[in-house]
């Protein structure tokens, strides 16, 4: 049986990922407003994974005996300067991430739940990448700068994401 304090946080995650999700839609609207298809489908992918991570949380809680509780979903950002800001946003939204996944296993530890640890690893994992891949979208999109041609390049090579 999970703890009311691990299976409160669990479903607050749940919420966050949930708004995850939304703010990458949201992104992924913005791109396709300035006409960025390949960009926009990339963080529609990113959307889709951030769905998965909510139910695994979900799936988690109820193998453990506990509650799933769905809460309202904040507004995201709707307009962001460029394509350079929109994914300097999902990396800082990725560290943010990090730290909350981060806070769940100090309590996992803190509540001596062995399993909720093993779990929450996969996490711990995950966000490596999940920076890492933002990040170094940061980093062409800094060495483009205005340059259309990589601009157009780096979208088709973005548009190619699948899913995981
Ligand atoms: Fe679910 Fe991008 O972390």
């Amino acid at each position: 049986m999970i703890s009311k304090k691990i299976e409160d946080a669990f479903n607050d995650q749940i919420n966050a990922e949930l708004y995850s999700a939304y703010i990458y839609l949201s992104m992924s609207a913005y791109l396709n407003s300035v006409d960025l298809n390949g960009m926009a489908h990339w963080m529609k992918v990113q959307a889709e994974e951030e769905v998965e991570h909510a139910m695994k949380f979900s799936s988690y809680i109820v193998e453990r005996g506990g509650r799933v509780k769905y809460k309202a979903i904040e507004c995201p950002q709707e307009e962001w300067a460029s394509a350079l800001e929109v994914f300097k946003g999902a990396y800082e939204h990725e560290r943010y991430v990090t730290r909350r996944i981060n806070d769940l296993m100090d309590l996992a530890v803190a509540e001596k739940d062995y399993a909720s640890q093993v779990f929450l690893q996969w996490f711990v994992s995950e966000q490596v990448e999940e920076e890492a891949h933002a990040d170094e979208i940061v980093k062409k999109l800094e060495m483009i700068g205005e340059g259309r041609h990589g601009m157009y390049m780096l979208d088709k090579e973005l548009g190619g994401r699948e899913a995981d």
